[in-house]
């Protein structure tokens, strides 16, 4: 699969780096990574594979066995835990921890139309926010996603789709280079609480927008005016990498304040165990595990209950 930059303002940054990344995806000293590589060895060449990314993120053909079918599914498994989603590889459902298409659901009809536009997914995780993108016709989807197991289910996919449209990249946001102002949509989503300086977060994402491109927002979020934050101590939600949790309207102000404009919040939702749960395919524990049960609205540490915000703006 060729990258399908040319011309773009991203080959200079990115087209001497891929072979960086096979080389790192073929040898991190991850000590999951021979499984993984076993996994998608295993998964079965499958005949007139077509793809509905609108509806979901959904692989179909009529021409595939059951046996083909059952090595696919023993592939998937081996790319365990699952956490955003869903996928449909043919007959097999994989029910992720996430219900990462409800999120999609509250975003898509109040964020800039996506047709033929450059974008940047900050954290995509799986990817499968940039299937999607691509369903709503980017011309090119770059996800980052450090984790390596999430790179490799994004390579499942692509096993079957070769889709040069959508590239999901072993990178962090530190990695792009400062002032790119490539990109006409960033969605950053479940980043930014994960970060130790909020505003360089979201300084390197206004840098990489270009000039009226615009940004979509996504964090956890506590109730508030704009003096409230929450910076746990400890552990929040059992994670031990959440640093800052805003109200609405402080998260407001810091995008104005690095003169953001057309700032609008378009959801506030809290997060139910319907959204997040453990599933067959992610059997770790999950947020009916971290929420305290004699007290409604609290986390195990006595924090307010996951919730988040999706925000747009633009520079
Ligand atoms: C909570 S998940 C969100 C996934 C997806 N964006 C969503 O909204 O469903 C956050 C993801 O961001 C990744 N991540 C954390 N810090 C990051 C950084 N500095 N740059 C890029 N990705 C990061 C994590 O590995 C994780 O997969």
């Amino acid at each position: 699969m060729q990258f399908c930059l040319q011309g773009s303002e991203l080959e200079d940054w990115l087209n001497p780096l891929l072979p960086k990344f096979s080389q790192l995806l073929k040898t991190s000293n991850h000590g999951k990574l021979p499984l993984w590589h076993t996994s998608l060895k295993q998964l079965p060449t499958i005949e007139d594979v077509t793809a509905n990314l609108n509806d979901g993120v959904i692989l179909k053909s009529t021409n595939y066995t059951s046996e083909q079918q059952s090595l696919l599914r023993d592939a998937l498994e081996g790319l365990h835990p699952w956490r955003k989603g869903p996928f449909t590889f043919f007959d097999t459902e994989i029910d992720t921890e996430w219900r990462s298409d409800w999120k999609w659901d509250r975003l898509k009809n109040h964020i800039d139309p996506l047709d033929n536009r450059t974008v940047l997914d900050v954290g995509c995780g799986s990817g499968y926010h940039c299937w999607r993108m691509a369903g709503a016709n980017a011309k090119l989807v770059i996800g980052l996603e450090p984790m390596l197991v999430y790179n490799m289910q994004y390579w499942a996919i692509q096993q079957y789709l070769n889709d040069p449209r959508v590239w999901v990249l072993p990178l962090r946001m530190e990695d792009v280079p400062t002032n790119l102002k490539a990109f006409d949509s960033i969605f950053s989503m479940g980043v930014l609480y994960h970060r130790r300086s909020p505003f360089d977060h979201l300084i390197e994402l206004k840098e990489a927008l270009r000039p009226g491109g615009q940004l979509i927002l996504e964090t956890l979020v506590i109730d508030g005016d704009d003096q409230a934050v929450l910076v746990p101590e400890g552990r929040y939600a059992r994670m031990n990498n959440v640093w800052f949790l805003p109200g609405v309207p402080l998260l407001e102000s810091w995008l104005r304040k690095l003169k953001f404009k057309d700032i609008q919040c378009i959801d506030v939702t809290e997060t139910t165990v319907q959204e997040q749960r453990t599933t067959p395919w992610m059997t770790y524990e999950s947020l009916t595990d971290n929420l305290d049960h004699n007290r409604s609205g609290y986390t195990i540490e006595g924090h307010p209950a996951p919730k988040r915000a999706i925000l747009i703006a633009r520079t």
